[in-house]
């Protein structure tokens, strides 16, 4: 009689510990998604600037100087100054490179990035030859850009200009070294 009492019994706890491991099991499950909601959030917080592009002087034209200084036919260089972004910082004022400036009648001005697309040299103006030269593998370029010899695979980059209240904008752009093809990097 007693035997049976005790096997009632075991057979009334199975349940209760069926009970039990489903809910722990639950439980896990649980915590598991709230880990997981609440540890992506912040890895991609911490990670979110490696993602971020550098940026070079935003997309906007920068002020490089006044048309009046811009004279005759010869071009007159101008340093690009704007700032510069990556992920965490922000930079003011610094050189982003330069570009070629050539007067167009009264109001209009034509820039050339002085970028040589070939490897990325600096071009000069050989003021006696009136052509672009650049110093590193001798291309060279006329007075429009165009390429007249060496290994430049396109002419000079020509940049958006504009001219409001006498001030010279332009729109500088970085662009693919050694293509034949205007790429914006
Ligand atoms: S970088 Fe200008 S010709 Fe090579």
């Amino acid at each position: 009689m007693e035997t049976k009492t005790i096997q009632t019994k075991k057979r009334a706890t199975k349940p209760d510990q069926s009970k039990r491991s489903f809910m722990a099991v639950f439980a896990c499950f649980i915590g598991s998604l709230i880990g997981i909601a609440v540890t992506f959030p912040i890895i991609g917080f911490l990670f979110h600037p490696l993602r971020k592009k550098t940026v070079y002087g935003g997309l906007d034209f920068i002020k490089v100087g006044n048309i009046k200084d811009v004279k005759g036919s010869a071009p007159r260089k101008a340093v690009i100054k704007s700032f510069k972004t990556d992920g965490w910082n922000r930079f003011d004022n610094i050189i982003l490179g330069a570009v070629w400036l050539i007067r167009e009648g009264d109001n209009k001005i034509i820039a050339f990035s002085s970028v040589c697309p070939h490897l990325g040299c600096g071009i000069d103006w050989s003021q006696k030859k009136e052509q672009f030269v650049c110093p590193c593998h001798a291309s060279i370029f006329d007075i429009n850009g165009h390429v007249l010899s060496g290994p430049s695979p396109r002419q000079m980059d020509r940049l958006d200009t504009k001219v409001e209240n006498g001030e010279i904008l332009v729109k500088y752009r970085k662009l693919r070294l050694g293509s034949s093809n205007r790429i914006e990097v």
